[in-house]
């Protein structure tokens, strides 16, 4: 990828992370089933040095740093400064003393040689500017037999929380047809293209699994979890949502709401959102 298209991939997740700051609580139970695999396949338990990369605004950091406990570490990385600020103030809000931050890209990781015993990246390896790169750098940095380990989307079908909105918008504007190598979030989507890449950088014994869940909205107290929060927030989360509706009238963007929420209706039944997942998660020891 040329440098201009990954500094426009860096922009937009810059422009997305007061959103992912401010939806924070909510990601972080959405996709809890994906660090909990993350965690599981990166075997992570107490005492372990473990690297995170693309960590966002703070997971999976701050759910590992309560793993390893005091007599472990986390070290948190992202190369978009408002991530790490996110990130960041939640550490110091959670009192965690036990996780550091580094502002770098997942290629160019400034650590020496053998210093984790995992490495970890949740959705983050899509956007690698140079795949083999960054998974050649995760398994340098990782000791010997240290896993590594990344979770990324399985197909759009398979993913209705994405594509309800997106194939919508697709029907109703033209599109281009997409460059299966873009940073975009279904770039892994095919079964053992990710796996092929560690397999090429030398990782041994690599294992893909295919993870199904469910995202759902936190269970509460008060009025239901509404398709109207969904709306708001999966159009302020996503940096391409936000700029192609922001190209479409208001009659337009109304019709296309509509349209969303009539066919995201049976995702929300019995006061609460759930929607059908499908997760990669490709690991394997360096
Ligand atoms: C979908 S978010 C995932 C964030 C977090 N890990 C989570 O699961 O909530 C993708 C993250 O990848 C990061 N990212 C973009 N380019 C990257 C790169 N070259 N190296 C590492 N991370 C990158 C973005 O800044 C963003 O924080």
């Amino acid at each position: 990828m040329k440098p201009e298209e990954h500094n426009k991939t860096l922009k937009a997740w810059q422009t997305s992370s007061q959103y992912w700051e401010k939806y924070r609580d909510l990601i972080a139970q959405m996709f809890a089933p994906l660090t909990a695999a993350l965690i599981q396949d990166a075997q992570i338990e107490t005492s372990q040095k473990v690297l995170d990369i693309g960590g966002g605004s703070g997971e999976p950091s701050l759910t590992i740093a309560e793993i390893v406990g005091p007599s472990g570490s986390v070290l948190y990385t992202d190369p978009v400064a408002g991530m790490v600020q996110a990130a960041q103030t939640e550490a110091n809000r959670r009192g965690l003393n036990n996780i550091q931050f580094r502002q770098c890209s997942g290629d160019q990781l400034p650590f020496a040689d053998d210093t984790f015993d995992a490495a970890v990246s949740r959705l983050s390896a899509m956007f690698f500017p140079d795949p083999a790169a960054a998974v050649a750098e995760a398994l340098r940095v990782a000791r010997k037999d240290g896993r590594v380990a990344f979770v990324v989307w399985s197909s759009k079908k398979a993913n209705p929380f994405f594509s309800v909105t997106t194939d919508l918008l697709d029907q109703l504007f033209e599109v281009r047809p997409a460059d299966p190598d873009a940073a975009d979030m279904f770039r892994f989507a095919e079964p053992g293209k990710l796996a092929g890449i560690l397999e090429n950088a030398g990782a041994k014994r690599v294992v893909e699994r295919c993870l199904n869940f469910a995202i759902e909205a936190p269970v509460r107290a008060g009025p239901a979890y509404s398709f109207d929060e969904f709306w708001q927030m999966r159009t302020e989360m996503s940096d391409t949502l936000r700029q192609r509706l922001a190209g479409i009238t208001p009659d337009q963007l109304a019709r296309v709401k509509q349209a969303v929420a009539n066919a995201a209706e049976k995702y929300f039944c019995n006061a609460a959102m759930s929607f059908p997942a499908e997760a990669l998660i490709v690991s394997g020891r360096a």
